[in-house]
């Protein structure tokens, strides 16, 4: 079957074109569900949201979202669970802005240390803080006891 330029052919089914929104591209297989929570989509009902999971060959999640730009502390969380995302803005149906997410190296106060006996998960006034690694995958290094990160980041989210 030969391919449509945008990479569908006739078989699939395409999620429609937004209008106004943001679609988040290239989201790491697997991840789409924790990008809904990281963007709290169950609070916010009334958004039409659309996902589609393992696109092309199981190789990444999309998620768009219409009428909403993200504010860029989720843009940062998404990062750290899907670092070769991108967000792409779309106004009456053009992408105008396409950016990729940047992992940072470093992180304060955005996930919590796994380690329950961590100084971070007292009643001590420490805020977590991760050193961030990034080979096949995302390692998040926490700097006060050691312990590493790196499976289910999107459950230690604060
Ligand atoms: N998109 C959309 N609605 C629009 C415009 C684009 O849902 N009105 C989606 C596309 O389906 C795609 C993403 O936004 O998933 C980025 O669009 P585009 O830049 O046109 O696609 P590509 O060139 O394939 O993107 P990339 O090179 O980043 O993979
Ligand atoms: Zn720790």
């Amino acid at each position: 079957m030969k391919p449509k330029p945008d990479g569908h052919n006739d078989r699939e089914l395409r999620v429609k074109r937004i209008t106004n929104g943001t679609v988040i591209d290239h989201i790491t297989a697997g991840q789409a569900l924790n990008v809904l929570r990281i963007l709290g989509i169950m609070d916010r009902l009334e958004e039409v949201v659309s996902v589609v999971m393992n696109v092309s060959d199981r190789k990444k999640d999309i998620v768009k979202i219409e009428g909403r730009e993200l504010k860029p502390e989720e843009v940062d969380k998404i990062a750290l669970i899907s670092p070769d995302a991108t967000i792409n803005i779309i106004r009456d149906y053009e992408v105008v802005e396409k950016h990729r997410v940047i992992l940072p190296s470093r992180i304060e106060g955005v996930v919590r240390c796994i380690n329950p006996n961590c100084i971070t998960n007292t009643d001590e006034p420490v805020k977590p803080k991760f050193v961030i690694s990034r080979g096949e995958r995302v390692e998040l290094h926490c700097m006060y006891c050691g312990r590493v990160i790196a499976d289910r980041i999107a459950d230690f989210l604060i």
